[in-house]
């Protein structure tokens, strides 16, 4: 009867397995790039995809000794067996056998965590606050005043970085998957993440908790870059903003809002614009940085991004808003 159901199952591998297979390669096409946790360029998203891939084999294994079982009861049995054969497999795969596995994971588990409560490299902590529905990030910097931006995120290679998390309004989700795990930003509260880029590159972060009508509109951008060259953006990043001819943005009240150092616009309510031009995204990585979006941005944001604060500029003589979206352009 085995042999017969083994034949039978034989005879219908090929087309099964090729089928199986063009499934896999679909689905595991899709776990590259920037935002994936399976194909991490960070020391905490490394364990997390270790212990995954862990889990994932553990289970197969499971799964197949489980199937395995099932056709033997059913094909490859013909006399029940006798009692005390019948208690010995209860009590090995019934209590010691996920005993032991449960147990040799929770300890691997466990180790993998250690790494994760170490202490970040002295001097690198950047505070990220969740916003309705932007990212406000601040370098601080020993000794000096923090270093205000939005939206993006820099961090060294090779250096432990420490992201101070939390929110003033209603509780987000922080989430760089290709770099470390997902961490709550929660009103009232400092949560901490330690985070390692292994390589430079750009990758994309957002919200993983549901926080309001844009909640799916709320991303950032991080870079990570050889430490050399992190310093010398950051000290750009510092400097007040170059661009002249502030006039139509301070004269539309743009000011009541944003900050530009090196300006009159000081305000904290919205995100910092003082290097706008050199962030790749902008409104929290909902559109490409152009000018023709910029354009968009302001006059319709109302629309693009329900719920932001910011309201919609349409009103504004097209020579202003023209003259606007120019002196963001030049925002490096
Ligand atoms: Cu912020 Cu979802």
């Amino acid at each position: 009867m085995a042999r017969a159901v083994s034949v039978r199952a034989h005879g219908r591998k090929p087309a099964h397995w090729s089928q199986a297979c063009s499934a896999a390669a679909l689905a595991f096409g899709g776990c590259a790039g920037p935002q994936s946790s399976l194909d991490p360029s960070g020391d905490e998203a490394g364990r997390v995809a270790e212990l995954f891939w862990l889990m994932c084999a553990g289970g197969a294994a499971i799964l197949a000794l489980v199937l395995g079982i099932a056709l033997y009861a059913t094909y490859g049995k013909s006399r029940p067996h006798g009692e005390r054969f019948a208690h010995g497999f209860v009590v090995v795969a019934g209590i010691l056998l996920p005993i032991l596995v449960l147990a040799g994971l929770l300890v691997h588990g466990l180790s993998l965590m250690v790494r994760a409560r170490a202490p970040a490299d002295p001097g690198l902590r950047i505070a990220v606050s969740g916003e309705e529905f932007w990212f406000r990030v601040a370098y601080e910097r020993p000794g000096q005043g923090p270093v205000e931006s939005a939206n993006e995120i820099r961090l060294p290679v090779g250096r432990r970085v420490e992201l101070a998390l939390t929110s003033p309004d209603v509780i987000h989700s922080f989430w760089l998957p290709a770099l470390a795990g997902k961490m709550d930003m929660i009103p009232g509260r400092t949560n901490r993440l330690v985070i390692e880029a292994t390589r430079p590159g750009t990758f994309r972060g957002a919200c993983a908790e549901f926080c309001g009508s844009s909640h799916a509109l709320m991303a950032f951008t991080a870079v990570a870059m050889e430490p050399a060259d992190y310093e010398a953006w950051l000290a750009r990043e510092a400097a007040p903003a170059a661009a002249r001819d502030a006039a139509a943005f301070l004269r539309n009240g743009c000011g009541a809002c944003h900050a530009v150092r090196g300006t009159e616009a000081v305000s904290q309510v919205g995100p910092d614009l003082t290097h706008l031009a050199a962030r790749p995204t902008i409104g929290a990585g909902l559109m490409a940085n152009t000018p023709e979006n910029l354009r968009r941005f302001v006059a319709e944001v109302d629309r693009l991004k329900p719920g932001a604060r910011m309201p919609g500029f349409r009103m504004l003589p097209a020579g202003e808003l023209d003259a606007i979206v120019a002196y963001l352009g030049r925002l490096r």
